[in-house]
């Protein structure tokens, strides 16, 4: 397929892939834990080099994801790919150390809601949570990530202010957070409420060179939405292979962005990912045997279609 470059779009884009965490949290069906750690291996063989593997969560708020220990025990780590971690608190970061994670995530809301049903906390007791979590990270060289979810609208809370999002954002990255993640969690979102919070996080002091974005595609916009991100600036973009995935916690979340349809776009687009999107694509294939559902990917779909 040629490629058709457009203007002010960044030449490589950097994809953190979020399939083996945020897809097979919220799956039904608890994978192996061999075939989450093939997944990786297949992932990473894929071109993927920053792959979240797994959550240090509550293994009864999060049941899928409960080998963690086994899993980072098991599964290769491939040379030059980073494998971040979910983190919620000391507990979680003790047990990241153990398994010899150097990057990890720590994950907020923007509004109250999703923080008490996400985290049992408010948002300042979330943020006071985090705060020994970012600092040790950091004094054992760890890299740190921050989320910020319901970035957009909240199922409970409507649409979330722009400027709500910017206060928990910015209270955020002073704890010492590398960079931030905005989470789209139900998938409400639209290009010019995109371009407005990335506008109002430079403002703030948190450029597009620290930031993310992670849509998920309830409403067909996930695609649109990193297109305006692009176009901010951004070159880190969150996606799950197949589109697998959702939030447990958080009603009408469907799966994320699916890398195959992310990919598509970026090559089209003449930007570089470094993603083999056969192998990709073969890969979610496999996985949705095993999940024993088709994956949702509209590329997906269509590769298969010609095979
Ligand atoms: P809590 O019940 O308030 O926990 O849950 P606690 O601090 O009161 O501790 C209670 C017990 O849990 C203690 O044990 C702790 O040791 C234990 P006890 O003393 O009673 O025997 N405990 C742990 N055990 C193992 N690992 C841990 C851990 N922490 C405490 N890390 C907690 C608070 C934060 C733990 C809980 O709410 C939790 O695990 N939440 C995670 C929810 C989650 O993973 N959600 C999905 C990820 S977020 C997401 O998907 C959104 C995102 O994709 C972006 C987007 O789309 O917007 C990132
Ligand atoms: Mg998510």
């Amino acid at each position: 397929m040629s490629a058709f470059p457009l203007e002010g779009l960044p030449e490589r884009v950097t994809i953190h892939e979020v399939g083996p965490r945020d897809g097979l949290q919220n799956e039904k069906a608890i994978v192996p834990v061999a075939d989450k750690a093939e997944f990786i291996a297949r992932l990473a063989d894929a071109g993927l080099r920053t792959i979240e593997a797994t959550s240090f969560v509550h293994p009864k708020w999060v049941p899928q994801l409960a080998d963690a220990e086994e899993l980072l025990a098991t599964m290769t780590r491939a040379e030059g790919v980073r494998y971040p971690v979910l983190v919620p608190n000391e507990r979680g970061l003790d047990r990241a150390l153990a398994s010899g994670i150097t990057e990890i995530a720590v994950f907020a809301s923007a509004t109250e809601s999703f923080a008490r049903r996400n985290l049992n906390r408010t948002i300042d007791e979330s943020l006071e949570m985090f705060a020994p979590v970012v600092g040790r990270a950091r004094e054992n060289g760890l890299w740190v990530r921050a989320y910020v979810s319901m970035a957009f609208g909240d199922p409970w809370e409507g649409e979330v202010p722009v400027e709500q999002v910017v206060s928990v954002a910015v209270r955020l990255m002073d704890l010492g957070c590398s960079q931030l993640s905005l989470g789209d969690t139900i998938g409400v979102g639209t290009p010019g409420h995109v371009t407005a919070l990335i506008g109002a996080l430079t403002e703030a002091g948190v450029g597009a060179d620290r930031l993310a974005v992670h849509f998920h595609d309830t409403y067909g916009q996930a695609l649109a939405n990193t297109l305006a991100a692009l176009r901010c600036g951004v070159t880190v973009v969150d996606s799950s292979a197949g589109g697998i995935g959702g939030c447990p916690y958080a009603e009408s979340a469907t799966g994320n962005l699916a890398t195959e349809d992310l990919v598509w776009m970026l090559h089209g687009l003449g930007i570089e990912t470094g993603v083999d999107l056969p192998k990709l694509a073969a890969t979610s294939r496999w996985m949705a045997a095993r999940l024993g559902r088709p994956s949702p990917s509209r590329v997906v779909q269509a590769l298969s279609s010609k095979d």
